[in-house]
């Protein structure tokens, strides 16, 4: 009896609602359809380092129908498995990159599905090119940053996410006669605040994109008020800086330089300017969590199809993308090099502006 063909698949990066939905696909297009094993990598690249990787065989049976609708990763993720400039416990960076090679040739897999953002899509791609491995990528990531692709798995579930806490907090802001600013995630994009904010109803959004004035935010929370209403929503994006000085970091997550805290320092500032009351919510890793919707699941399945399918084709070094409502794949360079935030000139703007909703320039 021949041997069978062996996938390998990792999810890398920072987790998202979608994955483990992505995860069945792959697992169940190439078990079921082509009669293929699959090893799952377990967290990330850093599952590569080590004795021997870190593997875990996976089937169909792994997925039994409740994992479609978990958030997560079965197999666990990392943001700091770096294998070309590794952080050893001793201080030291070491370029790791030929141990996970070796353990990746050990395990004697054809090719590999990498699941994550661009980070992870650039380290994964060299480790590829270096170890000439058979390399398939699917775009996740909540920041929606991938240019090449028009969506990218768990950002549908972010933006619901985000819009659901605007849902939650209108009435307490209403009840309280408030101004509740919303914090939300997205690092140098402002996908999520802008579509959340446009879906959450609020009246000031605030992106990376567009530089701000204060007293111009201020005269629009006065302004809602004038036309009677005593509350006002406001969505501020992460990496939104301080108008006199730059991104605020740490607030989110303590002692490191991920961007957060920037929702209490405008608060701040803000409070000084206005008469209302204000409370600010961060929402943090809220957004990457949570049952994903039926979009993410919808791409998370169509890409992980796409990318063993490709892989059955002879494919290598390519991204599975979505585009006019097509599965499309692209150089994984391009998917790389293609970073998107939001356009300015376009039409998610252009429908902010025209509810009356203040980017805080005019
Ligand atoms: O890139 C996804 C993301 O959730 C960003 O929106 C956020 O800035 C960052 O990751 C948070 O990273 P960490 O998981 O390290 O806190």
């Amino acid at each position: 009896m021949s041997k069978k063909r062996r996938l390998g698949v990792l999810t890398s990066g920072g987790d998202c609602a979608g994955l483990n939905a992505a995860l069945r696909a792959v697992v169940h297009r190439a078990v079921l359809g082509h009669d293929w094993e699959v090893l799952g990598v377990k967290s990330g690249t850093l599952g590569l380092l080590g004795e021997a990787a870190q593997v875990r065989k996976l089937t169909p049976a792994d997925f039994d129908g409740t994992l479609l609708r978990q958030s997560g990763t079965i197999l666990g993720s990392t943001n700091s498995g770096n294998p070309f400039a590794f952080d050893m416990a001793d201080g030291t960076v070491r370029d790791r990159s030929q141990e996970a090679l070796d353990n990746l040739a050990a395990l004697e897999v054809d090719a590999l599905i990498g699941i994550g953002g661009d980070g992870s899509l650039s380290l994964l791609k060299r480790l590829a090119d270096q170890g000439g491995i058979s390399l398939i990528c699917i775009p996740k990531t909540i920041d929606n940053d991938i240019g090449v692709t028009e969506v990218a798995v768990g950002y549908d579930t972010a933006v619901h996410v985000a819009t659901e806490a605007l849902d939650r907090l209108q009435p307490t802001a209403a009840s309280h006669g408030r101004v509740i600013i919303l914090e939300v995630m997205g690092r140098d994009a402002g996908h999520i605040a802008l579509v959340s904010g446009i879906a959450g109803g609020a009246d000031v959004i605030l992106i990376p994109e567009i530089p701000y004035r204060l007293d111009i935010v201020a005269r629009q929370l006065e302004a809602v008020h004038a036309r009677g209403h005593n509350y006002a929503l406001m969505v501020v994006a992460e990496a939104v800086p301080m108008p006199d000085g730059g991104a605020v970091t740490g607030g989110n997550a303590p002692g490191s330089a991920n961007y957060g805290g920037v929702g209490h320092a405008i608060a701040a500032r803000l409070s000084d300017m206005i008469a209302a009351e204000i409370r600010v919510t961060v929402l943090g890793h809220v957004q990457r969590g949570g049952i994903p919707t039926a979009r993410d699941r919808l791409m998370a399945s169509a890409f992980g199809v796409r990318a063993v399918d490709l892989v059955a084709e002879g494919t290598r070094d390519r991204m599975v993308a979505w585009r006019d409502r097509q599965v499309i794949d692209v150089p994984i360079a391009d998917a790389i090099s293609s970073y998107r935030n939001v356009d300015v000139q376009g039409p998610v703007v252009a429908t902010a502006r025209g509810l009356g909703i203040s980017l805080g320039d005019a």
